[in-house]
């Protein structure tokens, strides 16, 4: 189906306020609720978390008593988007419960934009992330377990594998050469800048929600898991935000919010499954066609230039979630050795230099101690072996993974060996 977002009605800016009651009344039961419809509610939260920050942000730019009039009337809308859309989680859904909806959602919506990625370079970056990412479902799982009694796959559903990957204390660097190259802005396809703002609001929501509830634990290694991987997500925001091209304006920025925001409410509308959930999608996508309408207006007026060579005229698919196993156990086999390289580039652990900056920031973090490794040390303790949760095949592959993808440089004090790995990997979980 073609659908212009430039030439769709939505409605008007003025017109969108909504009471408190119809704001805040939705929740979701965490027991029966679709894995899928939770990512779904997860990024969109990011996604509005992101359209209202950039607002601010412009707003304290910004002379103009047009824009300044826009940017006023939405930024409180995007408030209200935000909060029906994240109190949608119930009060019983646990931190580490919703943390593992966050992995879920990093994991499979990479995936899932990875494959749809033209930009050869962008998808290795991509690719890079996922299989971190995937690493932090797995160490969190754990968690979940010891703390909770959870079954991981309670909270995703069997569509995402639970498997360690390149290990977290390996995802420390030095943020510099997180930095990446960006698109340029006048051949990048539509599909790369939304793809891209799409990833770093959800990164970016993912360190927010670590910093904010990741000290709720009273477990002293917990806290720091939470403090180890919101660092990772901090340099997730870092690596993904410097893809984009730094010299889009503001006014182009703004127009890229609101088509990105158009483009995701249509996929949600599209592929929810939830009664509750899809009306809110449908009526937020309603609300950001007129956000669209008002930012290609003032786009057209103060860069002189046609809104559909920043956007295209056809809607992106950004966030549409399945389950991508097969897609990330092929990027698992084949890239995670993989490390980054000191020109913006990609490497691997034997070709890293004596000097690469990661280690030194690996050495300094990682003095005392990977809490992301004493995680595994501790599930041990208690039951034998830690959670994995995939097919037979890759369950046994886990201890070679182990072995092609943990750095034997700057490796942290507590790490679990390759050996003892093996020995308890052997073993069953009993849940
Ligand atoms: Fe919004
Ligand atoms: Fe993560
Ligand atoms: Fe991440
Ligand atoms: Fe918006």
């Amino acid at each position: 189906m073609s659908f212009n977002a430039l030439k769709e009605k939505g409605i008007p800016i003025e017109k969108q306020l909504r009471y408190w009651h119809d704001i805040a009344k939705r929740k979701f039961n965490k027991y029966e609720v679709d894995c899928y419809s939770r990512t779904r509610q997860i990024l969109m939260n990011g996604i509005e978390v992101e359209a209202w920050n950039f607002k601010h942000c412009f707003s304290r730019f910004c002379d103009d008593e047009e824009t300044m009039r826009y940017l006023a009337l939405t930024k409180k809308i995007e408030d209200q988007q935000q909060t029906t859309v994240n109190w949608m989680s119930p009060c019983d859904q646990s931190v580490l419960e919703t943390t593992l909806g966050y992995e879920q959602v990093a994991v499979d919506l990479t995936a899932w934009l990875a494959q749809n990625e033209p930009d050869d370079y962008v998808r290795e970056t991509f690719n890079f992330g996922l299989l971190e990412d995937f690493d932090h479902l797995y160490r969190y799982s754990q968690w979940a377990y010891m703390i909770h009694g959870v079954n991981p796959d309670d909270i995703v559903q069997a569509q995402t594998d639970i498997m360690l990957s390149r290990p977290t204390q390996n995802h420390h660097n030095d943020n510099v050469l997180r930095l990446r190259k960006h698109y340029d802005k006048m051949t990048a396809s539509p599909q790369t800048k939304v793809n891209i703002m799409t990833l770093v609001a959800g990164e970016q929501q993912t360190h927010n929600y670590y910093a904010e509830h990741g000290m709720e634990y009273g477990n002293h290694t917990l806290r720091e898991t939470f403090a180890e991987i919101k660092d990772v997500e901090e340099e997730h925001v870092n690596m993904y935000e410097s893809l984009a091209d730094p010299t889009e304006s503001f006014y182009e920025k703004a127009l890229l919010h609101e088509f990105t925001e158009v483009c995701n409410y249509y996929t949600c509308y599209q592929d929810e499954v939830d009664d509750m959930m899809k009306p809110v999608w449908e009526l937020f996508l309603a609300q950001e066609l007129g956000h669209l309408e008002h930012a290609a207006k003032l786009f057209k007026e103060h860069e002189k230039r046609d809104p559909e060579e920043v956007i295209g005229s056809e809607i992106v698919i950004p966030c549409h979630f399945e389950s991508q196993k097969e897609y990330v156990r092929n990027i698992l086999e084949n890239e995670i050795e993989k490390r980054l390289g000191t020109d913006k580039d990609y490497t691997t652990i034997d070709k890293l230099p004596e000097d690469w900056s990661s280690y030194q920031a690996q050495k300094t973090l990682n003095k005392e101690g990977s809490p992301t490794e004493c995680t595994i040390h501790l599930i041990k303790e208690a039951k034998d072996r830690d959670i994995i949760i995939a097919d037979e095949k890759l369950m046994k592959e886990a201890p070679k993974l182990l072995k092609r993808g943990l750095q034997p440089e700057a490796q942290a004090p507590d790490t679990v060996t390759v050996e003892e790995y093996k020995e308890m990997a052997s073993e069953t979980f009993e849940f």
